[in-house]
């Protein structure tokens, strides 16, 4: 009801803010990174991390792209190798069985017909040891996976997932140094570094949430567009992934994303006035390679919107809009990149006045197949 909502117009607009109490709720506690955080009822983590030597992520929908994001942080972090499987291909393949790799499922409803199902088919093909990464305690799915990290997002009521995803992104990076951890990869040092930079990630995120207005002065102008294309490189490949996806569901604007590198391969030849480019490009060791990824749009009269953080030098300048980060998030940049993606596509779809909590033909939990 209105009460419930507070000062926000949709329950999507008041989860977006919520994010950086989801976050703290979700690390919660976390002083030292240690395998027991992901025990489940009956089986120790420490055990179960030392038996394994890859990990397999399945799940569906905003899910799938949390899981994306983590291959990148486990094989960089934990160097552990990592396949990540939308959970409707991966119950119909046929696939390689590995006995020594940890199949990881991630679930805000943790009642996904499609990913309960490939949890079980993964265990029909001998997988000893799941985990999963859950926002519901008592679903199906903590209750069939062997170990645990229960995500503290609290209820999610928008059907397009927000602070479900930005939790989930926490619990897979605490993964990621629990992993890196036991294969002896992670020094105190980096430990303490890790969780301090945790440990801002609410006041981080806050600032992010200040730049709602310069985000509104964006959804102006993508309201009277029906395609949009999202760029981002390493890391943010899911993020462009995850900020077409929220872009699509509630919008109904058609957008796509693509790692940047591939624009020469194919998306190019959609570009011109009328294809707005959304970039996410924090400073990193991809950066000086997505700025002539974006030289290739302008020239071809393509207008940019661009997420640059703290220490990226791009400037705003015709055909080319830049909003700047308060920050530059190292490792943890994922998880800033995506709010202002949220906050696009929810003012894009009130400018164009679509049903936002409930969008057409989608369902907030998908439990039959
Ligand atoms: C539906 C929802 C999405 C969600 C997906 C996976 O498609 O609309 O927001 O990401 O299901 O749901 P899960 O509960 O497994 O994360």
């Amino acid at each position: 009801g209105a009460a419930e909502l507070g000062p926000y117009r949709h329950y999507m607009q008041k989860e977006i803010f919520e994010q950086p109490r989801a976050i703290a709720d979700t690390l919660e506690g976390v002083n030292h990174i240690q395998p027991e955080l992901f025990d489940g009822a009956n089986a120790s983590a420490a055990r179960v991390f030392k038996e394994i030597d890859s990990v397999l992520i399945l799940a569906c929908g905003t899910s799938y792209y949390s899981g994306c994001a983590a291959k990148y942080w486990l094989e960089s972090i934990a160097k552990i190798p990592t396949q990540v499987e939308v959970a409707s291909e991966y119950r119909y393949r046929d696939s390689v069985p590995n006995p020594r790799t940890l199949v990881v499922t991630i679930s805000q409803s943790g009642e996904t017909a499609d990913t309960l199902a490939a949890l079980r088919h993964a265990q029909s093909l001998g997988t000893q040891h799941t985990l999963t990464i859950c926002n519901v305690s008592t679903s199906a799915m903590v209750r069939e996976c062997e170990l645990a990290y229960i995500t503290r997002a609290g209820v999610e009521i928008g059907v397009a997932s927000t602070k479900a995803f930005t939790a989930q992104l926490a619990g897979l990076f605490l993964l990621t140094l629990a992993l890196a951890q036991s294969r002896g990869l992670l020094s105190e040092a980096e430990e303490v570094r890790h969780i301090k930079a945790m440990r801002h990630l609410p006041a981080a995120l806050q600032s992010v949430l200040a730049l709602e207005p310069q985000v509104i002065a964006w959804a102006q102008d993508f309201a009277a567009k029906e395609n949009a294309l999202f760029l981002g490189r390493g890391l943010h490949y899911p993020i462009a992934l995850e900020g077409a996806l929220k872009l699509k569901e509630i919008s109904y604007i058609h957008a796509e994303a693509y790692p940047a590198g591939e624009l020469k391969h194919g998306p190019l030849a959609l570009v011109t006035s009328a294809m707005p480019v959304v970039t996410v490009a924090p400073n990193d060791a991809l950066l000086e390679k997505l700025k002539s990824n974006m030289h290739e749009v302008r020239a071809r009269g393509g207008v940019l919107y661009v997420l640059a953080d703290a220490d990226s030098k791009i400037e705003s300048a015709e055909g080319l809009h830049v909003i700047r980060m308060p920050e530059n998030y190292g490792e943890l940049s994922p998880m800033l990149h995506v709010v202002p993606l949220q906050l696009l596509a929810y003012h894009t779809a009130c400018a164009r006045g679509t049903d936002v909590d409930k969008p057409r033909n989608l369902a907030k939990s998908v439990t039959v197949e």
